[in-house]
């Protein structure tokens, strides 16, 4: 798939808790693009397997469960919106079950080839920011505009532990690392930015200065 030159797509990796979502929603603000959260679309699958009592370890059996899953994105107020089989799982997309399974749900690839196309629709309409781990890699390998946010590991267990959420952000970096299926990696023509000692000011600040260097039509901004 080409992309469509009358839209832009801004492409957010990182690990996990290294700031993407705070920074790829600030940035989306502040451009007024549509900021898309892949991440709540696997999480959001995971929720339903847990629901549903699927062990996350059988792609069979996550496989099984797709066929009677209905996906609908959408949108609300410049934000991603999901709902499955007609549920919105917001409020539980951050729950303990969640982080500790969503990374085997992730490695599926019939997953992957479910939500991929769901998070490519809305460049048809609409100029966005999407953070994730395959963003610049494998959803949108062609725009120019690749991020990948990274902070230490020290910083990234802090950040959790302040929103006050029990996460194992190592084994679930492990698994998105080296699974087959999209794995996160640092694409060739990204611009890496370590947030460890920045605010989310001063990495949207960076990515906003490289923007305008690479040419990004930013006007009045
Ligand atoms: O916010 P946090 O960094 O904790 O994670 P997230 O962005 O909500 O993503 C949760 C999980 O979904 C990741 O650990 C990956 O396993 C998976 N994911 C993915 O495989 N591909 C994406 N584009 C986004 C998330």
């Amino acid at each position: 798939m080409t992309v469509d030159p009358s839209h832009v797509i801004i492409a957010i990796d990182g690990p996990a808790a290294s700031g993407k979502s705070s920074v790829a929603r600030a940035l989306a603000r502040k451009l007024r693009y549509v900021y898309i959260n892949t991440g709540a679309m696997y999480r959001a699958v995971t929720w339903h397997a847990v629901e549903q009592q699927v062990p996350t370890l059988e792609p069979d059996k996550v496989v099984a469960l797709l066929a009677d899953t209905h996906i609908v994105c959408g949108l609300s107020q410049m934000e991603s919106t999901i709902t499955i089989n007609g549920i919105d799982p917001t409020p539980f997309l951050s729950e303990e079950a969640v982080n500790r399974n969503v990374s085997n749900i992730a490695t599926v690839p019939e997953v992957r080839r479910l939500l991929v196309p769901l998070q490519r629709e809305y460049l048809a309409d609409h100029d966005i920011v999407m953070e994730g781990r395959d963003i610049g890699s494998a959803v949108f390998p062609e725009t120019p505009y690749k991020f990948y946010i990274d902070a230490s590991a020290e910083v990234r267990a802090l950040r959790r532990a302040r929103q006050g959420l029990q996460d194992s952000i190592v084994a679930r970096d492990k698994i998105d690392s080296t699974r087959r299926a999209s794995p996160l990696i640092i694409a060739e023509d990204a611009h890496v930015i370590d947030s460890s000692n920045l605010t989310v000011e001063g990495v949207v600040g960076e990515i906003f200065g490289r923007l305008k260097q690479k040419g990004l039509p930013l006007g009045e901004l």
